[in-house]
C-alpha cells in the first residue's frame, strides 16, 4: 500500500478558546488535504490538543477540579468547532490519551539508554507565584524582577538534560543541503540566522514536586517531561510510533505551523528525531498572524474574531474563502469586517453565485431543466475549454508549491471569463430565434460543464459550496475527481438538473 500524505496542525492548548488564528491553521490545512485527495491519494490529516503544563494545573486548581476533568471539559471546544469549518482531519491526538504517554517514554527511554540525556544542577533564579524559572530577559532595567513575579529565589534545581547541541552543525547542514526543508524561503533564513548562536542542550524534565501534570520521566518518577518534548511528539505517536503503521504513515509530508513555533519544529523536532534514529518530516510550513483592523487579537482588548460566530453569520465555506484567499501562506493577514463582507459580496455572491445561478436558471427556463445538446460551436467556445484545461492543468503544481492563494485567483479568473462567456454570447436573445435554438444549447451545455470543473476545483477550497453545485448540476453524490477536470464533456445531454437555489444569498 502506498504512502498516505501526512500533514499535520500545531496541537492546540486545550486550555485556549479557539479563534480565527487556530481556525486559519487548520483551514490551510484541510484546504491542502482535501486537494491531495482530489488528486486521488490516500490523506492522514491530524490535528489535535496539547493538554500538559502549568497553565493546565493552574487552571484546574482555581476551578477546584483536576488537571484531567479539566481537560475533558475544555476539549469539546476544540472538537465541536472543527465539523463547523469542513475539516476533514481523520484523527484527533490529545497527549494526555495512554498512546502518547507510551510513546514519549519510549523515546525518552530509548534516548537515555544511548547516552543522549544526563542530569545536572541547575541554578537560576526561580518565581513561586509564576512556578518558573525567570531569565535575564524578564528583569527590570533596575536589576529587578517586576513584581507580578512575586518573592523571586535563588534555586538550585537537578534536572535532566538532552544533549541538543552537539547536533547543532548536523542541523545547520541539513537545513542548507535540503531548501525545501522550511518553507518559505525567509522562515528557513530566519531560522539559520537562530542557528548562529549556540542553541545549548535542552532540560526536558520538570521536579513533579512544582509540575505534576506530565507525563513522568520514564527513569525517574520525581520528574515529568517538559512540555514541548511532549507536545513535538505527538506527530509520531498519532503516525503509529512502535507499531507497523509507523512504516506506512511516517514521515510526515508537511507540518504545517505559525511562525513563532518555528524554532521548536525547524530546530528542537529535527534533532529529537535525529538522535532518536527517526527519519525527519519533508517540510515545515509556517504561516503567518492574523491581527484585526491591525491589532493584536486579544481577549483583553475584546477585539478577538470568533469563527463560529462568522460561520453562523456567513457559513463555513465563506470563512474558508475569505481566509485562504486573502494572503499567501507565510504572509500575515488583518482581518477587517468591511474586507470580508467586499469578498464575500464581489467574489462569491457577484462571481460564482452569479454565474452558477444564471447559468443553471437558464436551462431550467429555455430547455426545461435538461441538460442540452451542443452542437452548434463557435471559437468562443474553445477558448473557454481552453481556459478550463489550462486552470486544471495547473492545479497540481500549484499544491505542490503551496500556491493555493494564487490557485484561487487562477479559479477566480476562470469564473469571471466565464461570465464574460455568458455576456458575449447572450443567451436571453438566442433564447428568442428558434432558429438559434442549437446555439443557445451549446452555449449553455458549455456553461454548465464550466460549472462543473469549478465545482471539481472549488472542492478542496470551499467544499460544501462545490458540493452544492455538483447536486444542482445533477451529479448526486458523485465524487469530485481532478482527472475529470480535464475530460471536457463529461456532463450527459438530456440528463435532468437538480433543484436550482442561489449559493451566497446577498447581504447588505
Ligand atoms: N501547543 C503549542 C503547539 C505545539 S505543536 C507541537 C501552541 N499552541 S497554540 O494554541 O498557542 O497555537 C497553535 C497555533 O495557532 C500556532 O501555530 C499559532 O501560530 C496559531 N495562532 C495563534 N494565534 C494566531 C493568530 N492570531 N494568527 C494566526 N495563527 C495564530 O503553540
Amino acid at each position: 500500500m502506498p504512502k498516505p500524505f501526512y500533514i499535520t496542525t500545531p496541537i492546540y492548548y486545550v486550555n485556549d478558546r479557539p479563534h480565527i488564528g487556530h481556525a486559519y491553521c487548520t483551514i490551510v490545512a484541510d484546504a491542502i488535504a482535501r486537494a491531495h485527495r482530489l488528486m486521488g491519494e490516500e490523506v492522514f490529516f491530524l490535528t489535535g490538543l496539547d493538554e500538559h503544563g502549568q497553565k493546565v494545573q493552574q487552571a484546574a486548581q482555581a476551578k477546584g477540579v483536576t488537571p484531567q476533568q479539566f481537560c475533558d471539559e475544555m476539549a469539546p471546544h476544540w472538537q465541536e468547532l472543527w465539523p463547523k469549518l469542513q475539516i476533514s482531519n481523520t484523527d484527533l491526538i490529545r497527549t494526555t490519551q495512554p498512546r502518547h504517554k507510551r510513546v514519549v517514554q519510549t523515546i525518552l527511554q530509548k534516548l537515555y539508554d544511548a547516552g543522549e540525556i544526563y542530569t545536572a544542577e541547575y541554578e537560576g533564579w526561580y518565581s513561586t507565584r509564576a512556578e518558573q524559572f525567570l531569565t535575564e530577559k524578564e528583569m527590570g532595567p533596575d536589576g529587578k524582577f517586576p513584581a507580578e513575579y512575586g518573592e523571586v529565589t535563588r534555586l538550585k534545581e537537578k534536572n535532566y538534560f538532552f544533549k541538543m547541541s552537539k547536533y547543532q552543525n548536523w542541523l545547520i547542514d541539513y537545513i542548507r543541503n535540503n531548501p525545501g526543508f522550511v518553507y518559505p524561503d525567509y522562515r528557513r533564513n530566519e531560522i539559520l540566522g537562530f542557528l548562529q548562536k549556540p542553541l545549548g542542550d535542552l532540560c526536558i524534565s520538570r521536579p513533579a514536586s512544582r509540575l505534576a501534570w506530565g507525563i513522568p520521566l520514564p527513569f525517574d518518577a520525581g520528574y515529568v517531561t517538559y512540555v514541548w518534548f511532549d507536545a513535538l511528539t505527538n506527530y509520531v505517536t498519532a503516525a503509529g510510533y512502535g507499531t507497523p503503521e509507523f512504516e506506512r504513515n511516517w514521515p510526515a509530508d508537511i507540518h504545517l505551523i505559525g511562525k513563532e513555533i518555528l524554532l521548536f519544529h525547524a530546530g528542537y523536532w529535527p534533532i529529537m528525531l535525529k538522535a532518536a534514529g527517526i527519519p525527519l518530516p519533508k517540510q515545515i510550513v509556517a504561516h503567518g498572524w492574523w491581527t484585526r483592523d491591525g491589532q493584536k487579537m486579544s481577549k483583553s482588548v475584546g477585539n478577538v474574531v470568533d469563527p463560529v460566530a462568522i460561520v453562523e453569520a456567513w457559513g463555513a465555506d465563506a470563512l474558508r474563502y475569505y481566509l485562504l484567499r486573502e494572503l499567501p501562506i507565510g504572509s500575515d493577514g488583518d482581518w477587517a469586517d468591511t474586507n470580508f463582507e467586499r469578498r464575500y459580496n464581489g467574489e462569491l455572491a457577484n462571481d460564482l453565485g452569479n454565474l452558477v445561478n444564471r447559468s443553471l436558471s437558464m436551462i431550467k427556463r429555455y430547455c426545461k431543466g435538461v441538460l442540452p445538446e451542443p452542437t452548434a460551436s463557435d471559437p468562443l467556445d474553445d477558448e473557454l475549454r481552453a481556459l478550463a484545461a489550462a486552470t486544471a492543468k495547473r492545479f497540481p503544481d500549484r499544491i505542490a508549491k503551496l500556491e493555493l492563494n494564487p490557485l484561487l485567483g487562477d479559479i477566480w479568473d476562470f469564473i469571471r471569463r466565464c461570465n464574460q462567456y455568458v455576456d458575449q454570447c447572450a443567451p436571453w436573445a438566442l433564447a428568442k430565434d428558434p432558429s438559434k435554438a442549437p446555439r443557445l444549447g451549446t452555449v449553455l451545455y458549455n456553461l454548465a460543464e464550466s460549472c462543473r470543473v469549478i465545482s471539481i476545483l472549488l472542492t478542496p477550497f470551499l467544499p460544501t459550496t462545490a458540493e452544492k453545485i455538483r447536486h444542482q448540476l445533477g451529479l448526486g453524490e458523485t465524487p469530485a475527481v481532478l482527472d475529470e477536470a480535464q475530460m471536457w464533456g463529461k456532463l450527459v445531454s438530456s440528463r435532468p438538473l437538480g433543484e436550482v437555489a442561489p449559493l451566497f444569498p446577498k447581504k447588505q
